[in-house]
């Protein structure tokens, strides 16, 4: 019984790393990594989240939930490794699906790009 519980506790830890991988650690933001960001934004993203991140691309304005306009709150969070989640899975019953097929570096420059614009709007403000 012992043994029984030992294995599938096991199997337990293993299936849940399997599943629920924590998102791995944000590198550094480098101008060459959100220049590979910026050129994805505009092949993958720019129909709906618009060329000025603000929501108003053509593909987006029929949407509802609308896109997101980036300096707004995001609703699964703005840490670097929040946004990856979400650019890598989407958010459930939103036009907003995973873009996991990007590669790895290119998401991370898309997460450095799409908060750029709210740091944009927050120096506007001073
Ligand atoms: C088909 C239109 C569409 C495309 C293309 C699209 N998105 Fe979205 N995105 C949405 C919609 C709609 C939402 C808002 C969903 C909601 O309110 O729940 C959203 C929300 C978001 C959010 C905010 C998430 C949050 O937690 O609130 C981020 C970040 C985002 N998108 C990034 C991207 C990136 C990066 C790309 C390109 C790789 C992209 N999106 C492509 C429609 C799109």
């Amino acid at each position: 019984m012992k043994i029984f519980s030992i294995a599938a506790f096991g199997f337990f830890v293993v299936s849940i790393t399997a599943v629920a991988a924590p998102a791995p650690k944000p590198p550094k933001s480098t101008p060459q990594l959100i220049e590979k960001g910026t050129a994805a934004y505009k092949a993958n993203c720019e129909v709906c989240h618009g060329p000025a991140g603000d929501g108003m691309g053509p593909a987006g304005q029929a949407l509802n939930p609308k896109p997101r306009n980036f300096t707004e709150p995001f609703k699964a969070g703005k840490k670097p490794e929040q946004v990856f989640k979400t650019i890598s899975e989407g958010l459930p019953n939103t036009a907003m699906v995973g873009f996991a097929q990007i590669p790895e570096e290119d998401r991370w420059g898309l997460v450095y790009y799409v908060l750029s614009f709210d740091k944009a709007a927050a120096k506007k403000k001073k």
